[in-house]
């Protein structure tokens, strides 16, 4: 399972772009190191690594979002508080183990994918 970068992301606006380039490389360096490696410390820190970028990427978008003007920005810092608060409830099954990695992956790409393709986009359009 591999997370593809595809021109449907872009939002038109390219600091938010690249922030989401950098989600799909961790999101998919994840999926390998998960499968490859025995590291459980290394593993753990990705998990990590993750969530801070995800809270990162949510208020530096929020930000971008606020210097343009554009409308629906309370709207959508709700749904990035949604967004993290079921990720952390996702990993911390994973690291559990009640959860496998190719189901943790499968909700992360859906996640990343559903936000990015139909939020981001909607509340970037107005620029564009
Ligand atoms: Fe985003
Ligand atoms: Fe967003």
């Amino acid at each position: 399972m591999e997370l593809e970068w595809k021109s449907d992301f872009e939002t038109g606006n390219e600091v938010v772009d690249s922030q989401h380039r950098y989600f799909v490389d961790l999101i998919n360096r994840i999926g390998d190191t998960f499968r490859s490696s025995t590291d459980e410390d290394y593993k753990h820190k990705l998990i990590i690594e993750l969530k801070k970028y995800a809270d990162f990427h949510f208020t530096s978008e929020e930000n971008i979002a606020i210097s343009l003007s554009i409308p629906g920005v309370s709207t959508h810092h709700d749904r990035h508080m949604e967004l993290i608060a079921e990720f952390n409830h996702r990993s911390e099954e994973l690291e559990k183990g009640t959860k496998s990695i190719d189901e943790f992956l499968s909700f992360l790409i859906d996640w990343f994918s559903g936000h990015t393709f139909f939020e981001d986009q909607k509340l970037f359009k107005h620029r564009l």
